[in-house]
């Protein structure tokens, strides 16, 4: 595999070597020294054509702790902001001799443009609504972790399934492991075709969808990439699928509550929900940079991976 541009292009064997890589990079960051040599001369570049705080900062310590030369492009802050387009700016930043394009973008299918007019390998940090295949790997690890299994366990992605890459990237690789998947939240944030599609649940009454899951992985209301009013009200939204310690209690098992970030607090999760025992929201966090070292060491052709 020369780039990571989804969860969709991956087979279930692709997927399994990334987690049991993960696996032995995250015992490598437990220990005193958590740098490894394993990517020394290899640079990479971290376009960011969009905000993020974990995805950027887990690349940039990923990158630090696998010995590469990292450096960072903000597109706010560069020449696209005088015109120049997506492809003049990469092949100028290649030309300085960098082997890898960390990315992010707006438009869905940006890096597989990309991978098409450009000699470097690609790994997408998230294009528009379509794939973030390193959250859809983390989170998978991060469940894995936790109940030890992927086969047969039951996962809802509740939320705002229609603008969600990570529904999209968690959907693709939960399918392919062998997991039950079911989608939940108001219909007008569900597109119709996707039960089809995926052959998964669709539930539009949370409490259900809670009490039939062993993990609700919670999702944000993207109100940036919606262009119609597709609900009456946050508070509405709230009253309806917030998910809360009562509603928690009130089921006959404790479910693991997972959530990509970032949170809207008091929207889609209360604190006393994100915060409790049962999330598992901050060892998301952290397993995102030994995923995403797995994922640099791959692609790079997996060399020689400690001292
Ligand atoms: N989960 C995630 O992609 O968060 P950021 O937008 O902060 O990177």
């Amino acid at each position: 595999v020369k780039h990571l541009l989804g969860i969709r292009d991956l087979s279930r064997q692709d997927i399994q070597i990334i987690l049991d890589t993960a696996t032995q990079f995250k015992e490598v960051l437990q220990r005193p020294i958590k740098k490894v040599p394993s990517l020394r001369d290899v640079t990479i570049v971290n376009l960011f054509f969009e905000n993020s705080t974990r995805t950027r900062i887990s690349f940039e310590l990923a990158e630090k702790r696998l010995s590469a030369d990292s450096i960072n492009f903000t597109a706010s802050a560069s020449s696209v902001s005088k015109g120049e387009t997506l492809l003049d700016t990469v092949n100028n930043i290649l030309s300085m001799k960098v082997d890898m394009v960390v990315m992010r973008h707006s438009a869905s299918g940006a890096p597989h443009f990309l991978a098409k007019h450009i000699p470097a390998a690609i790994v997408n940090a998230g294009d528009g609504i379509n794939e973030h295949p390193t959250q859809g790997l983390l989170d998978a690890f991060s469940m894995r972790e936790k109940l030890g299994r992927l086969e047969g366990l039951k996962v809802a992605i509740i939320g705002d399934i229609m603008h969600s890459r990570v529904a999209m990237s968690n959907i693709y690789l939960l399918k392919k492991m062998g997991a039950e998947v079911m989608v939940a939240g108001p219909p007008t944030l569900i597109p119709k075709y996707i039960q089809e599609a995926f052959d998964i649940r669709v539930e539009y009454n949370l409490k259900k969808a809670l009490q039939w899951c062993d993990v609700a992985n919670v999702l944000r209301i993207q109100l940036e990439r919606q262009n119609q009013v597709l609900f009456s009200s946050l508070r509405e939204y709230s009253l309806a699928y917030g998910i809360n310690k009562q509603i928690l209690d009130s089921l006959d098992k404790k479910i693991v509550i997972m959530h990509p970030g970032p949170i809207n607090r008091g929207v889609e999760l209360d604190s006393d929900a994100a915060d409790s025992a049962q999330s598992i929201i901050l060892n998301q966090v952290e397993n995102g940079v030994a995923v995403r070292m797995a994922v640099l060491y791959l692609l790079s052709g997996g060399r020689e991976m400690t001292n």
